[in-house]
């Protein structure tokens, strides 16, 4: 039998909060960790993330050959190569396209910057995913450290929906890193950015697990569901292959 797939889609009607620079590390890390193989989509047309891995020289994640109209089967074919986790950039927009990519989603993280205009924007965002009544967590990215709006912003967006608990800061090496197809985590592993894109994945990778359960209409306490490892969504102890799929 397939080990179950999960799907996490990147959205925010917002351009430049973080999305394409969010799946490329997120995908990274999840492989990394364990949750692989990973394979990433990237739905939007100017395809940044599809330039990013053109240059990465490392094989992992692996990168699927997409467009809307074609990502159910691109998913099922995914699937059946015996991918984990795939993990879809979108395009900064509002559209019946965006609407059905997250109807493919176990999960949709929406990046949002501490900024006015970013917080206004999130509305129809939020609107699509409780249309499709999917899980959903706001990342507040590039924040200043220790300014006020960065909590302001956390504390707002909470109003919405559920909020991660790690916020990634403003922080260079994240645009640097992903020049040559890399990530914080190969490019200076040991720095603070690495670490946030660390515990970002940890929890983010909890909330699948939690989807999961909540899917099989588990109601306990999550500690009851750590002496049962196989019942980890992403299994996390078993390797990553890299397998690549072109199309
Ligand atoms: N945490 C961060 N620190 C510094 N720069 C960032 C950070 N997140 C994103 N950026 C930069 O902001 C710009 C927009 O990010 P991007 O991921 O392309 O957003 P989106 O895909 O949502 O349009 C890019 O130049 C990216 O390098
Ligand atoms: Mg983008």
């Amino acid at each position: 039998m397939l080990p179950t797939m999960r799907v996490i889609v990147f959205a925010s009607q917002k351009g430049g909060s973080g999305k394409t620079t969010l799946s490329g590390h997120l995908a990274v890390q999840a492989e990394r960790s364990g949750a692989g193989p990973v394979a990433l989509i990237d739905t939007d047309p100017q395809g940044s993330l599809a330039k990013w891995w053109n240059v990465r020289e490392a094989n992992e994640p692996a990168f699927i050959q997409s467009v809307f109209s074609n990502l159910f089967h691109d998913l099922d074919h995914a699937r059946n190569e015996g991918f984990r986790l795939v993990i879809i950039d979108t395009p900064p927009a509002i559209t019946r396209a965006i609407s059905e990519v997250v109807s493919f989603a176990d999960l949709v993280v929406l990046p949002t910057r501490p900024s006015p205009h970013d917080m206004r924007a999130v509305g129809p965002t939020v609107d699509i995913v409780e249309a499709r009544k999917k899980q959903m967590v706001f990342v507040v990215n590039a924040a200043t450290a220790r300014a006020r709006i960065t909590s302001e912003a956390a504390v707002a967006l909470s109003q919405h929906g559920t909020v991660a608990p790690t916020i990634i800061n403003h922080r260079v090496d994240f645009a640097a890193s992903m020049i040559d197809g890399r990530t914080v985590m190969e490019s200076n592993p040991k720095g603070k950015s690495a670490q946030e894109i660390e515990e970002l994945w940890t929890y983010l990778e909890d909330r699948l697990f939690r989807t999961e359960a909540v899917n099989a209409g588990w109601t306990g306490d999550r500690d009851a569901l750590d002496v049962a490892p196989q019942m980890n969504a992403l299994g996390r102890k078993a390797q990553a292959f890299g397998k690549r799929v072109l199309q």
